[in-house]
């Protein structure tokens, strides 16, 4: 059985999960504090860099902050994440053995869906609350708009190609919890070290209201 209520708990503290690439390991705890700080409080570290798993490490005593791992593609690296300290997981897509491991491990995954189809396999496994990725090619707001009725006990997070000037447009959606994205820390900031950027960033995601 899955825990929506735990996923639910992260999710509800901000309108913006804030996707985290993150290549210097030195970076991630700054960086993390300085989401935290504006307002951001779960952390989704890609699992697309070599350090990853030690930034989800050196990420998971942030005061205030909730550390999860984002990009899981499979069992394996759902385990290694947990093993490292992630408090939730989020995948691109979503495979049957992904969606069994999560509900093994215990641990919260955020499956990605793209379409209905998506969507109705991870509601057979007891999902109720999932990403819809990639947000903007696959339709945006509208094709969200469009599933509410059909599908109306699930629960979305949009995120690719969201912004701060689009995300009021899913966040006014009933059947949108949060959006993510990786707006609120770009690549730039995080090289120069800029942590006050980033936290004006946060301020201003953490501020969106649909
Ligand atoms: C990603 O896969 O990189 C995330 O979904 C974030 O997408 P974004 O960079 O468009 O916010």
């Amino acid at each position: 059985m899955i825990d929506s209520e735990a996923l639910l708990a992260v999710l509800r503290r901000a309108p913006v999960v804030p996707v985290l690439i993150i290549d210097r390991l030195e970076d991630a705890r700054p960086l993390g504090a300085a989401l935290v700080r504006g307002g951001l409080p779960a952390l989704e570290v890609t699992m697309r860099t070599p350090v990853a798993l030690d930034a989800i490490r050196a990420m998971s005593d942030i005061e205030g902050g909730v550390v999860g791992a984002g990009t899981v593609l499979d069992a394996a690296q759902a385990r290694d994440a947990v093993a490292a300290g992630a408090k939730f997981l989020v995948s691109p897509g979503a495979t049957p053995a992904l969606l069994d491991a999560a509900l093994e491990l215990g641990v919260p995954l955020l499956p990605g869906c793209a379409n209905a189809s998506d969507v109705m396999v991870a509601r057979e496994k007891g999902y109720r609350v999932v990403k819809f990725f990639p947000a903007g090619p696959a339709g945006g707001p509208n094709y969200l708009k469009a599933l509410a009725s059909p599908l109306a006990e699930m629960l979305f997070c949009p995120t690719g190609g969201v912004s701060l000037e689009n995300a009021r447009d899913y966040l006014k959606l009933p059947n949108v919890i949060c959006v993510g994205g990786s707006w609120v820390a770009p690549g730039d900031a995080v090289k120069s070290g800029d942590w006050a950027r980033i936290e004006t960033l946060a301020r201003e995601a953490a501020a969106l209201k649909p």
